[in-house]
């Protein structure tokens, strides 16, 4: 199976041509509006918080961080890089674990009592990057995301999951031969005590928004979907979402100047796996219930789920959400469209670019719905060259407020400068989607953009890298 690539759709026909022959719903605007008046450069306010612009860093994490938890030099690089990106909007930084067991790898950020001052000098850094590259730190918005990984973390070793589950999954179990430990209620109660201690701890750092995650498989995405789990956190869309209620109630409670995001997965699939001819493919079930909007052909369907909840978040007065999908451990085509699979991944069923439509028109749709909430789209990166073209139609027809970079920033951090200072794309910065920035982690080896940015072309891990990928190809 294979796609074009975009590097060869050169020109507003080119693309318009393709996607009219596959009949990918995608719009896009043929020429970017001059700074003076484009879409991307208009200041966004609500909730008293005035933001800059409309572009977004979504949250990436680096695996680089100490045994301890605190950020590396190359942690504080990657910060730097998002504050002199020229987005004002950064959506969480990085996910942070809120204890040792929530940690994804044995590299992730830990937030405690210990580093609360590393955490703020972590924030600082960005701010003076942002300073040092644009005058002033006006209307930058920086919040930082909490989570716990649940299933997905892996605390010590980054080949040996200890998974903590919100309830027994019919095809991921399976996954872990090991076994996994369903979260009791008390336990549940615990981990929101520790969110709300986080919370407190982030805007000791000097955080005013924590995002209290909600995506990508991890628990608090997992607990979303928990309907066959008895008790207080399972089964009803009550229960279902206590955990976040009690975190919100617990964070408005005891820190009251802080601000809540959430960042949701808005539509899921059912698990996908690589197929004998290395095409991924769903797993075959019936009656599935363990996704959170399952997609079965209609998106529109599939978003009830989110709907119900982002009517929650507004009843909770809380006003900033930032869309994503599925999870890169199950559906990666899903959550990141790319052309080249990562390690543990499949060659993409479906051209990237029917990933990128999925996105965008999923987060149009829900914010058509709650014009009252300010939306953050996600999965743009696989675009390219047409990311800025894509971004101001989205922006412009108000599919969004804002366009969440998540790849690309790794390997052209100052794309938003360019854009917002009227300059052309620099080609050889452009994300290609090869993937190595999550091959590199699976392997045990810190992310980064190993084909594309110098740094890390350079960096001694790039030469291991390129050995993990030649035995896999082997
Ligand atoms: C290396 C890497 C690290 C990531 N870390 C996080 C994270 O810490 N928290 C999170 O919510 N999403 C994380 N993501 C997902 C991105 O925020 C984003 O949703 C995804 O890459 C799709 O957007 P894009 O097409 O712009 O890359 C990560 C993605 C990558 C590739």
């Amino acid at each position: 199976m294979s796609w074009p690539r975009v590097a060869t759709l050169r020109t507003p026909e080119d693309l318009r041509a393709h996607l009219s022959r596959t009949g990918i719903p995608l719009s896009f605007d043929a020429t970017l509006e001059p700074p003076a008046s484009s879409p991307f450069a208009r200041p966004f306010e609500v909730d008293g918080a005035r933001v800059g612009n409309r572009f977004c860093i979504l949250p990436m994490e680096g695996w680089d961080g100490t045994p301890e938890g605190d950020p590396s030099d190359l942690t504080r690089r990657r910060w730097r890089n998002f504050g002199r990106s020229g987005a004002k909007l950064i959506w969480g930084g990085e996910a942070v674990a809120v204890r040792m067991d929530g940690r994804a790898n044995p590299r992730q950020l830990v937030l405690g009592e210990r580093n609360v001052g590393v955490l703020a000098r972590l924030r600082q850094d960005l701010v003076d990057a942002h300073v040092e590259r644009f005058g002033s730190e006006q209307g930058l918005l920086v919040s930082l995301q909490l989570t716990h990984s649940g299933r997905f973390a892996r605390p010590c070793t980054h080949d040996r999951p200890e998974p903590l589950v919100a309830y027994n999954h019919p095809i991921l179990d399976a996954r872990f031969p090991g076994g996994v430990r369903v979260l009791s209620d008390d336990d549940l109660d615990r981990l929101v005590a520790d969110f709300v201690a986080a919370g407190r701890l982030a805007h000791r750092a000097g955080f005013p928004f924590v995002d209290v995650k909600h995506c990508h498989g991890y628990l608090g995405h997992e607990l979303l979907s928990a309907r066959e789990r008895p008790g207080r956190y399972g089964g009803s869309f009550e229960n279902r979402t206590r955990f976040l209620r009690e975190v919100v109630a617990g964070l408005r409670a005891e820190v009251p100047g802080l601000g809540i995001m959430v960042r949701l997965s808005c539509f899921d699939t059912v698990p996908w796996r690589k197929g004998g001819d290395g095409v991924g493919q769903p797993e075959p079930v019936n009656g599935y219930r363990s996704a959170f909007g399952l997609l079965d052909g209609n998106l529109d369907a599939a978003l009830g789920d989110a709907r119900e909840m982002l009517r929650l978040l507004e009843s909770l007065q809380i006003n900033w959400v930032c869309l994503t999908a599925g999870s890169p451990y199950y559906n990666p085509h899903v959550q990141r469209p790319a052309l080249f699979p990562p390690l543990d991944g499949y060659t993409p069923p479906e051209d990237p670019l029917r990933g990128v439509a999925r996105h965008v028109m999923a987060t149009a749709l829900l914010k058509k719905e709650f014009p009252r909430l300010a939306v953050v789209g996600s999965g743009y990166s696989y675009l390219q060259e047409w990311l800025p073209h894509v971004g101001q139609c989205v922006l412009r027809e108000g599919g969004a407020d804002f366009v969440g970079l998540g790849r690309m920033v790794l390997s052209y951090p100052d794309l938003p400068a360019d854009v917002l200072e009227g300059r052309p794309l620099r080609r050889k910065s452009i994300c290609r989607t090869f993937s190595d920035c999550t091959t590199a982690p699976r392997s045990g080896l810190v992310s980064g953009c190993y084909p594309l940015d110098p740094f890390y072309a350079r960096y001694p891990e790039a030469e291991q890298l390129k050995r993990v990928k030649e035995t896999l190809r082997a």
